[in-house]
């Protein structure tokens, strides 16, 4: 995503976390829509909540929708680009900010900030909206929600943690383009984020979804697809298989939490499968643990020394390996805590999107001996992901 879009989208997240939100305008549409020509996004006041009314302006009519501010995050971020609103501006109590689309890759970013803006004539009575709303009936089947639709007070951390993970995916899913997004959940579980995200392709960003969750437990898989069917989730198929075995092609590939290398096959798969966006939450780190030289630099030996502290290295390094060889092999990469440790200790999200230009043989070369190097550093012959992608490379 251009960097100019990802502060605009900042901007306005910002902007509703700390109610200056004002007024956006999006103009110079270039998409498939018949006669559409620009669209005027307002705060209202619906039964005391704070909502966003766009109105669509036609040519010779208008349209007008109701969204929660995290629906407005995620039809934002889907509607401006090269093929649909080229121009957007957001007027905020703090000042103006303005993206316009040059290009595909071409962005221009403008802000203007103000010191005596008006005030939004609005109370807040803000309810904290989520993108997966515990009304989902999914949610009552995977034994999140009670019979009247309420979170379980001993399943809030869950839901919390699965509409973290769909909000921090609402940004590279902008990114595609395409109607039918394929997308494998690695180690799926019983589904919770699964089922999440089919219903957020679905019902919030208008996709036909097509998911793959792959899970090794049969007992999950049986109770997975038999949830699919009774919630009328059609292109959800649960398998019965071990994720190195899998063979994927994606558009989206996840894996929250798979165990240890399962992270690194579930990578693997996604680069190999071509996926445009990969998203892992890995969890234990025990293969570079356990694999660490005894004998390692002074600087680095004053830390493994401590068996807490040899734990956070092996995921720092394990981590930054896998990001480093996701941006060899053509991804742009962000790290995000993607929920606070409150609600889990496993806590980092790696966020990969493939760049639309492949690399450079001489930067992917570099990158390469970055990685190699690394892994000398720290005593190790090789890693899982790049054992993995070294044969892919060999046998290319
Ligand atoms: C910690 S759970 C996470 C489940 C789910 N992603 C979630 O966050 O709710 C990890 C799951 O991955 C599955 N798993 C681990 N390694 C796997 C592999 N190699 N192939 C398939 N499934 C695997 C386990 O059976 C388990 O259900």
């Amino acid at each position: 995503m251009p960097p100019q879009f990802q502060k605009f989208l900042l901007q306005l997240q910002k902007s509703q976390k700390e109610n200056n939100y004002i007024l956006m305008l999006l103009g110079s549409y270039k998409g498939g829509e018949k006669d559409l020509r620009s669209c005027t996004i307002r705060p209202v006041l619906v039964r005391g909540n704070l909502q966003f009314q766009a109105v669509f302006r036609y040519t010779s009519r208008d349209v007008t929708k109701v969204w929660t501010s995290l629906e407005l995050q995620s039809h934002v971020a889907a509607r401006i680009g090269h093929s649909g609103f080229r121009d957007a501006v957001l007027q905020t109590k703090l000042g103006e900010f303005a993206v316009h689309v040059v290009t595909k890759d071409r962005w221009k970013w403008k802000q203007k900030l103000v010191t005596n803006a008006k005030e939004v004539s609005l109370e807040h009575n803000r309810v904290k909206e989520r993108l997966i709303p515990e009304s989902r009936p999914f949610l009552r089947g995977l034994g999140l929600t009670d019979n009247h639709g309420k979170v379980q007070a001993h399943s809030m951390d869950k839901f919390v943690q699965i509409n973290r993970f769909v909000e921090m995916m609402a940004a590279p899913l902008a990114t595609l383009q395409q109607k039918e997004i394929r997308l494998w959940d690695m180690g799926a579980g019983k589904g919770y984020v699964t089922f999440a995200m089919y219903d957020y392709l679905e019902r919030v960003l208008g996709k036909m979804p097509k998911v793959t969750a792959v899970e090794q437990r049969a007992e999950l898989v049986a109770q997975g697809n038999k949830l699919a069917q009774a919630v009328g989730f059609d292109h959800l198929t649960f398998r019965a298989e071990s994720i190195d075995r899998a063979r994927v092609e994606a558009d989206v590939v996840i894996a929250l939490h798979a165990c240890d290398t399962a992270t690194d096959d579930a990578i693997f798969h996604g680069i190999r499968g071509g996926a445009q966006v990969i998203a892992v939450a890995p969890c234990c780190h025990k293969e570079v643990r356990r694999a660490m030289a005894k004998k390692l630099p002074m600087e680095i030996a004053l830390k493994t020394r401590f068996g807490i502290l040899k734990e956070r290295e092996a995921e720092m390094v394990t981590d930054a390996l896998r990001a480093l060889l996701l941006e060899y092999a053509g991804y742009q990469v962000t790290l995000a805590d993607f929920v606070s440790d409150v609600h889990t200790p496993k806590n980092v999200l790696l966020l990969a999107v493939k760049n639309s230009q492949p690399l450079s043989a001489q930067k992917a070369k570099e990158l390469w001996d970055q990685a190699e190097h690394f892994l000398a550093v720290y005593g190790l012959r090789t890693q899982r992901l790049f054992g993995l992608l070294e044969g892919w490379k060999r046998s290319a």
